[in-house]
């Protein structure tokens, strides 16, 4: 008998993805949250505290899905669930359309309404949320999360961990360095340097908070 996957979160994000498992028919054994998290995340028991990741592997448990929202503990915590034998499964929604010349890697996340098109790869413990489009020939790297409706035309890349807030769109070729955060609704129109923080029309740096 399969045993269910491991979810590591039991939040708003991990009832997405929960969802996203269940309409591919994969089931769901336990969800790993915070100490002091809900008992149960859309019917799923959950566990308290990381140490629970070890213990369901030694139990049989091979599959796990990271479901965080945050990019850094998202991709720490693949890391960990890997070096501990799991496999990293993909969660993807039926009503995302996802070109088969696309390139996925492992416990990436595509809700519904997104569209992947040709020849883009998508790297590990991606996040393309919501009717969010990457169009031809995309990179977008390890751990980055392109929130819902953004939209990315050709050759477009972003780095690692980059974050792209609800509505944000990308023009042609431009590409955006690692951990950079942007903020809903920006239009990004030229390459930006890693770790900036940037909104607006065109997206610009973000005032220094003191
Ligand atoms: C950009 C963002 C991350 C900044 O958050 P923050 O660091 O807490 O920044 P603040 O709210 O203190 O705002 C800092 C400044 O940026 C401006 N700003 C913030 N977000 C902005 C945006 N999206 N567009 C334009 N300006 C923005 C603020 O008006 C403020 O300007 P000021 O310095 O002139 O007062 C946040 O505003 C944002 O847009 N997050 C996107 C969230 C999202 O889409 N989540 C989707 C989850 S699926």
């Amino acid at each position: 008998m399969t045993l269910g996957a491991v979810i590591v979160g039991a939040g708003g994000h991990a009832k997405v993805c929960i969802e996203l498992l269940r309409a591919m028919n994969k089931p769901v054994a336990f969800c790993i949250g915070a100490e002091g998290s809900e008992s149960s995340c859309l019917g799923v028991p959950v566990l308290q505290g990381d140490a629970h990741l070890q213990e369901l592997r030694r139990a049989g448990y091979t599959s796990a899905f990271i479901a965080i929202g945050s990019n850094a503990l998202r991709q720490r915590l693949g890391a960990s669930a890997k070096v501990l034998g799991y496999e990293l499964i993909n969660a993807i929604s039926p009503a995302a359309v996802v070109s088969p010349s696309a390139r996925l890697g492992c416990g990436v996340a595509i809700m519904a309404g997104a569209v992947i098109n040709a020849d883009t790869s998508i790297g590990d413990l991606v996040i393309i949320n919501t009717s969010a489009s990457v169009d031809h020939d995309g990179r977008i790297e390890e751990a980055a999360h392109i929130a819902p409706h953004c939209g990315l035309a050709g050759n477009v890349t972003l780095g690692p961990r980059v974050f792209l807030g609800i509505g944000c769109k990308v023009i042609p070729g431009v590409s955006v360095g690692a951990d950079v955060v942007a903020g809903a609704g920006s239009v990004i129109i030229s390459d930006i340097p890693h770790h900036s923080r940037i909104a607006g029309i065109p997206a610009k740096n973000l005032r220094k908070k003191d």
